[in-house]
């Protein structure tokens, strides 16, 4: 008789994008005739930039032709991406890089969630809270966490790292000690960033540690500030001690078209064991590659043209955070973030849950967000907004939220 993996049955509720997706659905059936703004997920509105579509209509015609057609992709990605890449995104920024070291997939949400299985079941994971909800769940279903406290809503082997007012809503070195550590910077859900000698600390503190840094910089293109770091390997040491994530959804705007890359620096190891050969093992076994389409799409991200085009979308979401930031903050909310990250971070009113005031910012404002608590227990009380929308609806729906304060 065939079992389950029973560590599914350990997840407490849906994934929280599919249970906003639902309750966003259920609310637009019941009132047809409101006109609901959707400011929740991290999802891009803004079509692709001409240079790109340009590259992926010459792609689709080279596929057209016996002479120009491409079958599997590489393993790891077409070089003229990884070549890219490495000058883009690495060298430009004075880090030395080689083109194996980066792995191209179809994303950074499916490569945060894969990554951990080519770690041991009995390593002690530790999370920022509140925290991209893939990081926990992903481990829970390897059975890496422990039990669940449905009061507490924490897992029992899972350290968390409290990212509050305090402390700028940015995660501190724990007091107990970890193997692997989840960073995402700019933060997915806080908005905050933290600058190249705080990182250096956590660079540091791992190596001493021996500890692994999986570090999410899926959102480096929003930074605005000199001195916080687009990558971690910025850092004196952070190729003996961290995996970087990177992803075209939020800076290039490909949510629907998927592409990203993970970093592992040949230098990473555990004793005598390279991460990168384990990496590479693991996707040339179960992965086929981004299509030639969208690798070329990705080639053309890092053209002069796609970089100037790309500076304007990411400026159009950028004002699009300060009109959530300023709005909200001139009517009253207490808001952080929106300043090197798309999204803001506000704490509810009244008193009221996560939940509650999404329900009640849905129902009086007819905006949808994504409740803080859903991100982890440090985020009750607090609200989510995107600047992924359109201008357009950004503007109404924060001249509708701020009605929501007497
Ligand atoms: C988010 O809204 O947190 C992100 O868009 C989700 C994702 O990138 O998977």
């Amino acid at each position: 008789m065939f079992k389950i993996n029973e560590n599914y049955l350990k997840l407490p509720g849906s994934y929280l994008f599919s249970t906003v997706g639902r309750k966003e659905r259920e609310y637009k059936e019941a009132h047809p005739e409101k006109k609901v703004i959707k400011l929740s997920i991290g999802d891009v509105t803004q079509p692709i930039a001409p240079s790109i579509i340009e590259a992926m209509h010459k792609a689709v015609d080279e596929m057209g032709h016996a002479e120009t057609f491409h079958g599997y992709a590489p393993d790891l990605g077409y070089e003229f991406l990884r070549s890219a890449i490495v000058n883009g995104d690495y060298k430009a920024r004075g880090i030395d890089m080689d083109i194996d070291e980066i792995f191209v997939s179809d994303g950074a949400k499916c490569d945060s969630g894969n990554i951990q299985e080519i770690l041991g079941l009995d390593n002690v994971i530790a999370v920022g809270d509140p925290v991209y909800p893939v990081y926990v769940d992903s481990n829970v279903m390897a059975g890496r966490t422990g039990t669940y406290n449905a009061d507490t809503g924490m897992w029992s082997n899972v350290i968390y790292m409290p990212c509050l007012e305090e402390n700028g809503f940015a995660p501190t070195i724990p007091e107990q000690t970890p193997d692997i550590i989840y960073l995402c910077f700019p933060n997915n859900p806080t908005g905050a960033a933290i600058t190249r000698p705080e990182l250096q600390k956590w660079v540091d503190y791992a190596n001493e540690k021996k500890a692994l840094i999986i570090y999410d910089a899926a959102y480096e293109a929003y930074i605005s500030e000199k001195d916080v770091p687009h990558s971690i390997y910025e850092c004196d040491g952070a190729k003996t001690c961290a995996i970087e994530l990177r992803s075209f959804s939020k800076n290039a705007g490909f949510t629907g078209v998927r592409l990203g890359f993970t970093v592992v620096p040949k230098e990473l190891k555990c004793g005598d064991v390279s991460l990168n050969a384990l990496w590479a093992r693991r996707h040339g076994t179960k992965y086929n590659g981004a299509p030639y389409i969208v690798q070329r799409a990705g080639e053309a991200v890092y053209s002069e043209a796609g970089k100037a085009e790309l500076a304007g979308q990411v400026a159009y979401y950028m004002n699009n955070a300060k009109v959530i930031k300023e709005g909200l903050a001139e009517a009253g909310f207490s808001v952080s973030g929106g300043v090197n990250a798309p999204y803001i971070w506000l704490k509810t009113i009244d008193g009221m849950s996560s939940w509650e005031f999404f329900d009640y910012v849905l129902e009086n404002a007819g905006v949808v967000g994504t409740p803080g608590s859903g991100f982890g227990p440090s985020g009750e009380g607090y609200f989510r907004l995107t600047a992924f929308g359109t201008y357009e609806n950004t503007v109404e729906a924060i001249e509708r939220m701020k009605k929501l304060i007497k």
